[in-house]
């Protein structure tokens, strides 16, 4: 099996180039992942640069491009894969080192929406309850395990990142806007009314198609903007 992977040490290299590995059939099997073979990889080049931690699409370090499609290494099934297999870093954020990005930027786009619950201080020894029906309408917004790999697909993104929210972080604050817990819904609606935060988005859906979790930012962008229109005109 064949992987061509991008290789940049910024200290040593002037611009990334490619490096071709060569995986023998044999230390794979049917149901091998890509992080799999990386592990495989390293054992070859122990300098080659990625991250990986629960091996189970659960702590999102592992985005990286895959063939042209931002995903999980480990749970991208090797099967599913044309090769060569080709890998670059999760595009439009500063590279570290080979497939590892400094995610920075983005971490500060989450920051700002403020994704946390805001409540009625009146009394904390008192759990804020909320009716089902309320409860149902946060499925498919809180489960994103902020891989990158929504926002890094976005071009709004790759072009504004100190500006624009991005699919990640928009997500998350669609979640809170429409939690009925939350008492900032006004407030959090307001700081995002802008034509950059989150007008930028263009719905073109690349973070939807994106999205390892089969979750939509794209739908929940669309949705904070309805709100928008319809709480702060
Ligand atoms: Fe944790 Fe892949 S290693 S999501």
């Amino acid at each position: 099996m064949q992987f061509i992977i991008s290789r940049y040490h910024p200290d040593k290299d002037s611009d990334p180039f490619e490096q071709t590995f060569e995986i023998d059939d044999a230390l794979l099997s049917a149901d091998s992942m890509l992080l799999d073979a990386l592990h495989l990889i390293r054992e070859q080049d122990p300098s080659l640069g990625f991250r990986s931690s629960c091996q189970e699409g659960i702590c999102g370090s592992d985005g990286m491009n895959i063939n042209g499609k931002n995903g999980l290494s480990c749970i991208t099934s090797l099967s599913s894969l044309t090769q060569p297999i080709r890998l670059t870093p999760l595009p439009g954020l500063p590279i570290i080192k080979d497939l590892i990005i400094d995610m920075t930027l983005f971490y500060q786009q989450y920051s700002k929406v403020e994704p946390f619950l805001v409540t009625e201080p009146f009394n904390p020894n008192l759990e804020h309850l909320q009716s089902p029906e309320d409860r149902a309408k946060l499925d498919g917004a809180y489960e994103c395990i902020l891989c990158g790999c929504c926002s890094t697909s976005c071009p709004s993104f790759w072009w504004n990142p100190d500006q624009f929210a991005g699919p990640a972080a928009l997500l998350a604050a669609q979640r809170f806007v429409i939690d009925s817990r939350d008492i900032q819904q006004i407030d959090r609606l307001t700081s995002l009314d802008s034509p950059t935060q989150t007008f930028r988005c263009r719905h073109i859906q690349n973070c939807t198609d994106a999205c390892p979790k089969g979750l939509t930012p794209s739908r929940a962008i669309q949705a904070l903007k309805s709100i928008m229109v319809n709480k702060l005109t």
